[in-house]
């Protein structure tokens, strides 16, 4: 009872890169992003715009943005408060992603507030964003465990995410920050969200610390969740979560749905084209299955 096609949402440059201590020059970001879209990337969080002494690697956002905008994608931006959403509005991009964990402990680390003084400060923002007709994505943080709280409980998840779409957003991100959630987790979670938000694009954000993400991309795809964040390379994690690994690669969840039969419409050999440019500038190695073959041949 699989999907025809499902869409991925590519994080690496946001998601991917924030967490890398050496900075990736401007140009090889650029770079990276204009062969991910040439790869049929069709969404993608390109930056963020958040404080540079918080996450030094992002201090680039407005040149990326202005060299990396194009027309026939949706290019994402991440905006924590108020001039985060000033910084977006000096640029052309149209989509805006804001982040807030279900987690208190997490959100002190990430933005150092509590979840409702999040959603107090961010409640007429999403507004304004919303009468000028943006794009709003919202990603929800620690929506399975949290790094200093552990387990977290499906009905806190379900109600932020209430609490997002009666804000008007159009998107919700849903993450597994710390990537410690299970298949029957992520097809309970996600099962209960489509049930009780049935008007809002549902993303499934899974990272791949413990090997768990395709599995839980599969048991999402059977909860009936169509859209998924992934990362070129597997790269990345949030700096305000220890122990995070990247993102599930891209290259790995594009092979696995084409060979199911779900059309994703990314060509695997220019993804790999993509993560050619940015390997030498980033920390760790590139571990995804797809990509250590590539190398080998
Ligand atoms: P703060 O220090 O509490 O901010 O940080 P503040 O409001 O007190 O302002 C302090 C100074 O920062 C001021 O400058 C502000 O202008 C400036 P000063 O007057 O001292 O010169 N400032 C900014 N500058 C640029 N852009 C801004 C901005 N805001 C304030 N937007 C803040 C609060 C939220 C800014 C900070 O904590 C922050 O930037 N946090 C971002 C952390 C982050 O990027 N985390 C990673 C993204 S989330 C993630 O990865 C999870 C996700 O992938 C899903 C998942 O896997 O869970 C999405
Ligand atoms: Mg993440």
């Amino acid at each position: 009872n699989l999907p025809k096609k499902a869409t991925i949402i590519e994080v690496g440059p946001r998601d991917g890169l924030q967490n890398e201590k050496n900075f990736v020059p401007t140009d090889v970001k650029k770079e990276f992003i204009l062969r991910l879209k040439q790869s049929g990337v069709k969404e993608m969080e390109l930056t963020s715009f958040v404080s540079p002494k918080w996450v030094p690697q992002m201090q680039d956002a407005g040149e990326i943005v202005d060299a990396c905008m194009t027309m026939d994608s949706r290019d994402i931006v991440l905006a924590p408060n108020k001039r985060g959403i000033e910084r977006v509005y000096e640029t052309g991009c149209r989509s805006v992603a804001v982040f807030v964990g279900v987690s208190d402990s997490f959100n002190q680390k990430n933005i150092n507030k509590t979840s409702e003084e999040a959603m107090k400060g961010l409640a007429p923002l999403i507004a304004e964003l919303k009468e000028k007709g943006y794009f709003v994505r919202a990603c929800i943080s620690t929506a399975f465990y949290c790094p200093y709280e552990g387990k977290i409980l499906p009905e806190a998840t379900l109600s932020l995410c209430q609490e997002f779409v009666s804000f008007g957003v159009d998107e919700l991100s849903v993450a597994d920050t710390v990537g410690r959630a299970n298949p029957s987790e992520a097809y309970h979670l996600f099962a209960l969200l489509k049930k009780e938000l049935p008007g809002t694009l549902l993303t499934a954000h899974f990272h791949d610390t413990r090997k768990m993400a395709l599995a839980n991309i599969l048991a999402s795809l059977e909860a009936g969740i169509d859209r998924f964040d992934t990362s070129a390379g597997g790269l990345g994690g949030c700096p305000f979560a220890p122990g995070a690994t990247g993102n599930v690669a891209t290259e790995d969840v594009v092979y696995m749905l084409e060979e199911m039969g779900v059309s994703t419409g990314v060509d695997l050999e220019k993804l790999a084209l993509a993560i050619d440019v940015v390997k030498p500038h980033i920390s760790r190695p590139v571990e995804s299955g797809y990509y250590r073959l590539y190398e080998l041949n």
